[in-house]
C-alpha cells in the first residue's frame, strides 16, 4: 500500500479520490500481458506501435517483458485538449517513419474511453496493409459505441472516471505516477 503523504507530495496538493490500480498489481498484470504477446506471435516481423503520449510508461514496461524480437515506433494522436470529456477531434501528430506493410502490427493504447481516437487509427494502419493489426490496451472503460477492434490484450477493465497515472494525465500533469488513480472533482 502506498503512504499517502507520499501521494499528497507526488500529486503536488491535488487531491485523488482514490488509487485503482496499485504498481504491483500494475507490474503483475503487465509481465502476464508480456507472456501472452510473446505467446500469441510465434514468428513474423512485429512492429510495437506506442499511442503517445499516454502509453509511454506501459509500453516501456510491456516491452521488456516481451520474449521475442520486436521493433518500436510511436504514433502521436491528440483528442482531449485540457478537458476530460473527449472532444471527439482526433488529430495526427506524428506518424510512424517505419514500414507497416507485411509486419504484424501491435498497437499500444493508455486507455479505451469513447474509442473515437482508435476507430480512426484502425482506418489510417489498415490503409498501410499490415500482415496483421491487433490491439493492446491497459485499461477499456467499456463506454464505446461502435469499436471498430476490441483490444485482444487488456490490462485492466477501468471504472468509468476520470483516471490518471502510470502515462495518463490531466493536463498534461500526473504521467509520472506510479500508482493509476482517479482524480478528486
Ligand atoms: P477516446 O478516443 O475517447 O477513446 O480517448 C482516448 C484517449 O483519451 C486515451 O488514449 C487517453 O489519452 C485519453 N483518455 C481517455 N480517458 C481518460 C482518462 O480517464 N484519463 C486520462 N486520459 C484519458
Ligand atoms: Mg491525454
Amino acid at each position: 500500500m502506498l503512504a499517502l503523504d507520499s501521494i499528497a507530495k507526488v500529486m503536488g496538493g491535488r487531491a485523488i479520490r482514490r488509487v485503482v490500480f496499485e504498481p504491483e498489481t500494475i507490474q503483475r498484470r503487465v509481465e502476464e500481458m508480456g507472456r501472452e504477446i510473446t505467446a500469441a506471435y510465434p514468428d513474423g516481423d512485429l512492429l510495437v506501435l506506442g499511442l503517445l503520449k499516454g502509453s509511454f510508461i506501459f509500453l516501456g514496461d510491456l516491452v521488456r517483458q516481451v520474449g521475442r524480437p520486436i521493433q518500436i515506433d510511436f504514433l502521436v494522436a491528440a483528442s482531449y485538449g485540457s478537458g476530460t470529456v473527449s472532444s471527439g477531434e482526433v488529430r495526427l501528430l506524428y506518424d510512424p517513419a517505419t514500414r507497416l506493410e507485411g509486419k504484424h502490427i501491435l498497437l499500444v493504447e493508455d486507455i479505451i474511453d469513447s474509442g473515437r481516437t482508435l476507430n480512426r487509427l484502425i482506418e489510417l494502419l489498415q490503409a498501410r496493409r499490415p500482415l496483421s493489426l491487433t490491439m493492446c490496451a491497459l485499461l477499456h472503460k467499456h463506454i464505446a459505441a461502435g469499436l471498430k477492434m476490441e483490444p485482444r490484450f487488456l490490462g485492466f477493465d477501468a471504472p468509468r472516471e476520470f483516471l490518471v497515472g502510470y502515462g495518463l494525465d490531466h493536463a498534461e500533469n500526473f504521467r509520472h505516477l506510479p500508482f493509476i488513480a482517479s482524480l478528486a472533482e
